[in-house]
């Protein structure tokens, strides 16, 4: 099969639904056989059927990220399965409505273990096939909410703290041939915030006035999952519509009539 990923073996996490099933089905229609992981059972099994009744090589495993042995069994499915690993995405993620004040232990802790100890886990159980695989890459789904406050303060945590994961990993196994980067995204609308009433007035801020696509999401997954970013690692890019390089000075200069 031809394509940019064409040959390689990659496990998406959260790929049941939302920007892990685009990032999915677009490694998979770039040539790449991949295993998605979600605790969502019916959602995982349904879309890796669609996508493999487009003749893609793609299956679905039963993973949650937050227990290391669904992360041995998975990585032992593609040792079994294709005998290589090349390619991770810590997609998984999930996210409080809750502040500072009222955000319980239970639920602060969720969100790491979910958001953050997941990727390590994940890092930690795919690192030794991918090394026998000769490299690969790692992607880890961060936010642009890993460069401010969120009023979600362990989503926030979380998203800060993958950027640093990221960065660690890559110094670590940059010699195994291992790069790992980290995509922080800014509103993309999804079963993770559709119900939010911040959506209009995210958008509203945003300098290019939309939402961005889980397609969009993905398009930045292949490029970092394959070997056009051959020489990227330790980086988070920000994609999100201009919101991080300054909403706030745009909306500013908007009231102020300078643009
Ligand atoms: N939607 C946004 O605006 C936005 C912005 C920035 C970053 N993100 C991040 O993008 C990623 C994908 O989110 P989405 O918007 O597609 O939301 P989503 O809710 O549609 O998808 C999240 C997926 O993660 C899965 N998941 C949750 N807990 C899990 C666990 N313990 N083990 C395995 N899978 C688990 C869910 O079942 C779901 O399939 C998340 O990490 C999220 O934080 C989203």
């Amino acid at each position: 099969m031809s394509g940019r990923v064409a040959g390689r073996v990659a496990i998406v996490t959260g790929g049941g639904r939302g920007q892990g099933a685009a990032e999915a089905a677009l490694l998979a229609r770039e040539g790449a056989s991949v295993l998605i992981g979600d605790v969502l059972i019916e959602d995982g099994e349904a879309h890796a059927a669609s996508l493999a009744a487009e003749g893609l090589d793609v299956r679905f495993r039963a993973l949650d990220v937050t227990d290391p042995e669904h992360w041995a069994t998975a990585v032992e499915t593609c040792r079994t399965w294709k005998g290589r690993l090349d390619i991770l995405v810590n997609n998984a993620g999930i996210i409080n409505r809750t502040t500072v004040a009222s955000t319980g232990l239970d639920a602060w802790k969720r969100v790491l273990d979910v958001n953050l100890t997941g990727a390590f886990l994940g890092i930690q159980s795919a690192v030794p096939l991918m090394t026998e695989s000769g490299g690969g890459s790692i992607v880890n789904i961060s936010s642009n909410s890993g460069f401010s406050g969120h009023y979600d303060p362990a989503y926030t945590a979380s998203k800060w703290g993958l950027r640093g994961l990221t960065r660690s990993s890559a110094m670590e196994f940059a010699r195994a041939g291992i790069r790992v980067n980290a995509i922080c995204p800014g509103l993309v609308v999804t079963e993770l915030n559709k119900n939010s009433p911040h959506l209009q007035p995210m958008i509203e801020m945003t300098p290019m006035r939309r939402s961005g696509a889980p397609e969009e999401i993905a398009e930045l997954v292949l490029f970092l999952a394959s070997d056009a970013s051959g020489f990227i690692t330790g980086e988070d890019i920000v994609i999100d519509g201009g919101f991080t390089a300054g909403a706030a000075y745009r909306r500013v200069a908007t009231e102020t009539g300078i643009f």
